[in-house]
């Protein structure tokens, strides 16, 4: 459930009129609801009812300070996976020792960084990172919280780019090697082992992964304890998927996702940790993008956008499906027309959709691509020397820009030219 819907025939964030947000700031914009956002944290924190957990939002999803803030403000804890999310947790409040660092491959500056400044726990995924992240600590004569990776080599039945728990994929170290890699971390005298961690992948519509995989960390924690480790915390990684096309099956709800975590890990003991980066912003955002066109093919209609695969790369990068739909409700009886939606961008792959069905169209309409929230702003690039588009946070009857557009001359100011030229 959003909080985007239309009132007397036009689209609303909460009680702003999207219409009202593109005549103020312009389009293309990215649009965020601070009750979606809470709603979906809550969820989580409700799912886990019972447990000692904490729920770490993975800000790669969607990282403005203004929505960190606001799940921060709520009490979330944040999973971040570079130094510059790091700083950006806390130059937006969160505190240390709610933010915990994911990664393969963090960098002794980035760890400096974090052991400096704050940290709830590494999640190390390498043998070479453990003694990186030991010679840092010892250096600054502290000793840093770890989990260790486990690759649990399950198939999480998602996109190939997105699936991550699989012996095939860079992540984590391989499950039968955990043994071998915790007594080597126990000798390390800057690092405290504390759990186990594992993510297996994004856009997971289906439990039974996850119910594979933690399984699995749960025979592992016994398997630890039995050596001698003291297993306290299980991070449990994101990944849970949302309903992109609203014509399809919903995946299932936090609800069932928290019953699977305490069907397998519960009885442990452990304080649980999961990482949800999609569920929480991805349908807590919407894309904003104005028509330029309507243009007819050979045998086909082309909808021309002003946002384009720079703004929004999923449909290129993922052939990921977002629904669109018009800003202005079409009337009830509206026949619908198919539509190649494109972008301006100078490449065929900046296409968003083949032959959707659409209410008709004309020049200047505004158009919203739904579920926008997650992996939408934070991918976007300035290719084709488009500058990248602003952010807006609603909240209920008010809106703020978070984020506003450059001036073409502060994005063509960054260049700078050498002294030959
Ligand atoms: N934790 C770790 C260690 C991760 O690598 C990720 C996502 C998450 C948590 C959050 O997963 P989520 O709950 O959002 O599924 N750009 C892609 C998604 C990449 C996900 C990368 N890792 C997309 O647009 O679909």
């Amino acid at each position: 459930m959003d909080h985007f819907l239309y009132r007397d025939g036009a689209l609303y964030a909460e009680d702003v009129s999207i219409s009202e947000i593109a005549a103020a700031v312009g389009t293309p914009f990215y649009v965020y609801s601070t009750a979606t956002l809470l709603r979906h944290f809550r969820l989580f924190d409700d799912a886990l009812e019972g447990l000692d957990h904490l729920v770490c939002y993975a800000m790669k999803a969607a990282s403005n300070q203004a929505i960190i803030k606001t799940l921060g403000d709520a009490g979330a804890g944040m999973d971040v996976v570079s130094q510059g999310e790091y700083l950006r947790a806390r130059a937006a409040g969160i505190p240390g020792n709610r933010i915990v660092f994911s990664g393969i491959g963090k960098t002794a500056e980035e760890i400096r960084t974090a052991l400096t400044g704050g940290i709830r726990q590494f999640n190390v995924e390498s043998e070479p990172e453990m003694a990186v992240l030991n010679a840092v600590a010892i250096e600054l004569g502290v000793i840093a919280p770890i989990t260790i990776r486990v690759n649990p080599d399950v198939d999480a039945r998602t996109h190939a780019k997105i699936a991550t728990g699989k012996s095939e994929n860079k992540f984590g170290i391989p499950i039968s090697r955990a043994r071998a890699v915790y007594a080597h971390g126990a000798t390390l005298k800057g690092l405290k082992i504390i759990g186990i961690d594992v993510h297996i992948g994004s856009q997971l519509t289906d439990l039974a992964p996850f119910e594979q995989a933690y399984t699995k960390v749960a025979e592992l924690t016994e398997i630890l304890r039995g050596d001698g480790h003291e297993i306290t915390r299980l991070d449990l990684g994101g990944g849970l998927g949302i309903p992109y096309a609203h014509s399809n099956q919903a995946p299932p709800l936090p609800t069932d996702y928290g019953a699977v975590i305490k069907r397998t890990v519960g009885h442990l003991g452990c304080e649980i940790e999961i990482e949800p980066g999609r569920l929480i912003a991805g349908n807590a955002g919407l894309l904003i993008t104005k028509v330029i066109y309507v243009k007819s093919g050979e045998d086909r209609e082309f909808m021309i956008l002003d946002a384009a695969m720079n703004d929004l790369i999923r449909p290129a990068m993922y052939d990921a499906h977002h629904d669109i739909i018009p800003v202005i409700e079409p009337a009830p009886a509206t026949l619908p027309q198919t539509y190649d939606i494109v972008g301006p961008v100078c490449e065929s792959g900046d296409t968003f959709a083949r032959d959707r069905a659409m209410p008709p169209v004309v020049a200047d309409d505004l158009i919203a691509f739904r579920s926008a929230g997650a992996y939408g702003a934070v991918m976007a690039s300035e290719y084709n020397s488009r500058p990248l588009i602003p952010e807006v946070l609603v909240n209920e009857d008010q809106f703020a820009v978070i984020r506003r557009r450059p001036t073409y001359q502060e994005m063509i100011n960054r260049d700078t030219m050498p002294a030959w030229l």
